[in-house]
């Protein structure tokens, strides 16, 4: 098999918050590679650190209280981008990446009409006249879904409703011609029709401009779809890695087992018990030295409490750091899958 093209390479980040209670840890050793035109999931409970992630690739994380740590890489077509000067930075930030948040509304402009934030980036980026960013913008609005754009250009972004604000981020977004996109969440405060819609949108452009993209989720339901790749991120570290299909039908973690149990099955009628996973997340100002998810693991061993998983390689890029695939465990398969009747 061929090596694919990296476009981003994330190693052993490590990023953490001084605060009046201490160091909280919030990213602890995250290593990972994007695909270039290829879209990675990050997946993992609210607090397990992938906004953080994601600030630190787009050069966001501010001091004095946030510290990327020594040793962490994030290499942007080879070069670590923790080492650039400002102008470099620049130019990645304003050229080759795009973020789009959760919540739209604090992300755009509100006193500038949505066609004029769009023509801005088209104007920079794409160097184009006003002319041509003019009609530019209302064929963005009309790519992005957006009924009448012709008049919707000239609004505000009150003027819009939760899911057509999304899609002026995303028309936004894109007027950069970002090479790499990263969407922190960008359906959660949206309805699931909607939410399907917005994915479809994010899924399409990425394609027609082979962008690639970081889409970061609490819900793993969302990604089967979007995705070629998913990492499983417990505790500010990731647990599981792997092409979408052996993270959906071969997962081996616990943690990734406990997550698809929470994801509803579309196959059955019947009301679902869904299940939450028990107990919470270790605290990140003091974070377990074994295993992050020994708290609440049921498979939990004597080893997980005390050392961290030695990460176990399953072949094509699936790995997964847990005791269970250590020669001496004991074999332990997932458990069905709960959900009503069949
Ligand atoms: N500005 C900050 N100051 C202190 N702690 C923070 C700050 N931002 C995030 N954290 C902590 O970092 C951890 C990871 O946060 P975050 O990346 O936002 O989680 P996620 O996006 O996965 O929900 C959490 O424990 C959070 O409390
Ligand atoms: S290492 Fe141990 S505690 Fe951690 S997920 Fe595996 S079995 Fe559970
Ligand atoms: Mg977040």
């Amino acid at each position: 098999m061929s090596e694919k093209n990296h476009i981003l390479e994330v190693k052993n980040l490590q990023v953490s918050y001084h605060t009046y209670a201490g160091e909280v840890k919030a990213v602890r050793g995250v290593n990972f590679e994007l695909n270039t035109g290829e879209a990675l999931a990050i997946v993992g409970e609210s607090g397990c650190g992938k906004s953080v992630t994601a600030k630190t690739i787009m050069g966001l994380i501010k001091g004095p209280a946030g510290e990327v740590k020594k040793g962490s890489e994030i290499l942007y077509k080879g070069e670590n981008v923790l080492n650039y000067d400002k102008k470099q930075w620049q130019a990645y930030k304003g050229g080759e990446c795009a973020i789009i948040f959760q919540d739209a509304l604090a992300s755009l402009n509100p006193t500038m009409r949505v066609g004029k934030q769009i023509m801005e980036n088209l104007m920079v980026h794409k160097h184009m006249s006003k002319k041509e960013a003019q009609k530019e913008a209302v064929e963005m609005l009309r790519l992005v879904g957006i009924p009448e754009p012709e008049k919707r250009v000239k609004q505000y972004p009150h003027q819009f409703s939760g899911g057509m604000r999304q899609r002026v981020m995303i028309a936004i977004a894109f007027a950069c011609d970002p090479k790499l996109l990263i969407c922190d969440e960008p359906t959660t405060a949206l309805d699931v029709t909607i939410q399907g819609q917005i994915l479809d949108i994010i899924k399409d452009l990425q394609k027609r401009n082979n962008t690639s993209v970081i889409m970061i989720t609490h819900d793993l339901g969302v990604v089967a779809n979007v995705a070629q790749e998913i990492a499983v991120m417990y505790s500010g570290v990731i647990v599981e890695r792997g092409k979408c299909e052996d993270i959906f039908y071969r997962p081996r973690h616990p943690y990734t087992w406990a997550l698809i149990q929470s994801v509803p099955r579309l196959d059955l009628k019947n009301k679902q018990e869904l299940a939450s996973i028990p107990g919470t997340p270790p605290d990140l100002l003091n974070p377990p030295a074994g295993c992050p998810f020994s708290t609440r693991c049921k498979y939990c061993m004597g080893i997980c409490k005390e050392q961290m998983p030695e990460i176990t390689d399953f072949g094509d890029g699936h790995t997964a750091a847990c005791w269970l695939h250590h020669p001496m465990a004991p074999k332990v398969e997932m458990p069905e899958r709960k959900g009503g009747a069949e």
